[in-house]
């Protein structure tokens, strides 16, 4: 019997350094994904993280993550170049339901490096399906954090983009603050129905746009949020990730608010 919890060996394609501390990396995968979806990433000897896809193309078989250096894993991840080796299993968790967006007005918020997990859908839109209207509204916390300014720039062409910055810059078509600042004035969908609203970031940046959303009179049944929560098997068998009675990794880690709303700290 196989077991489920082996990582296969892939190698790396390539990196490209975002930000000091966001690096991109193509690995070749032979597991079909979908954008939402996460996968066990290992180094052996040292550890395994959850990271989530932030591209794939499952005919030419390659993943894309985008790794923060934080720890213990990381930390060596940052050490491998294009030729190496990275230890994977997945993909795990539920994804976003893009037929559910299919045809409305769809408002995508994240924040800094959550802009990775959700670069799936609006990718989607932007090449394969022309019938959401999409709008984007993206917060970094300075001009050396921004990550995927070509791609951000690539969807201004055909989406309503705005980009936040918490701190003042000269930079063009960017704004200074919050993204929970100009939620408040974005053009929503006159029938609620007809609209969904996915964010994803930092916990404090969901709860706190989710809460403005609510105050435009948006129903909790049409906001998408994605938990990052410490995580171990991803199987449902070690309840590293369970709050009260769910389990993150088999539920998650997309959640409609209506449920996430007891998830929150
Ligand atoms: C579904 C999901 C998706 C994710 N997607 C991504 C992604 O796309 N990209 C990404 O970069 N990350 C992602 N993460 C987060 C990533 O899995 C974690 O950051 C992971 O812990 C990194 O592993 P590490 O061993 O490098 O860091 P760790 O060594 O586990 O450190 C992680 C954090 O814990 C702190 N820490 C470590 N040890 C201690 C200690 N003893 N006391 C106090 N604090 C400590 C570190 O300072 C650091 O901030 C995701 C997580 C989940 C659950
Ligand atoms: S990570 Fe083990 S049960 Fe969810």
């Amino acid at each position: 019997m196989e077991n489920c919890l082996l990582p296969k060996e892939y190698k790396i394609i390539s990196v490209e350094k975002k930000t000091e501390i966001e690096w991109l990396f193509r690995v070749e995968f032979d597991s079909p994904v979908q954008g939402g979806q996460f996968i066990q990433v290992s180094i052996p000897r040292v550890g395994e993280a959850p990271i989530s896809v932030s591209a794939f193309d499952n005919e030419a078989g390659w993943v894309e993550f985008l790794i923060r250096k934080v720890g213990k894993v990381t930390d060596v991840i940052f050490d491998l170049k294009a030729g190496d080796s990275l230890f994977l299993r997945g993909p795990y968790g539920n994804v976003f339901p893009l037929e559910q967006y299919k045809g409305k007005h769809l408002v995508v918020v994240a924040g800094g490096s959550g802009l990775a997990p959700v670069r799936p859908i609006i990718n989607h839109f932007y090449e394969n399906d022309n019938s959401a209207n999409v709008d984007i509204l993206i917060g970094f916390k300075d001009e050396n954090s921004i990550i995927f300014h070509d791609e951000i720039n690539k969807w201004k062409s055909k989406f309503n983009t705005i980009i936040t910055l918490d701190r003042a810059c000269s930079l063009d078509g960017v704004c200074e603050g919050l993204v929970t600042q100009y939620i408040p004035y974005m053009k929503l969908a006159n029938d609620f129905d007809n609209m969904e609203v996915v964010i994803v970031g930092p916990p404090a940046m969901m709860k706190y746009s989710t809460l403005e959303f609510l105050r435009r009179g948006v129903p909790k049944d049409k906001i998408w949020v994605s938990f990052e929560r410490k995580m171990s098997c991803a199987v449902g068998k070690c309840g590293h990730c369970k709050i009260d009675e769910t389990y993150v990794c088999l539920e998650g880690p997309v959640f409609r608010y209506d449920k996430a709303e007891t998830l929150f700290d």
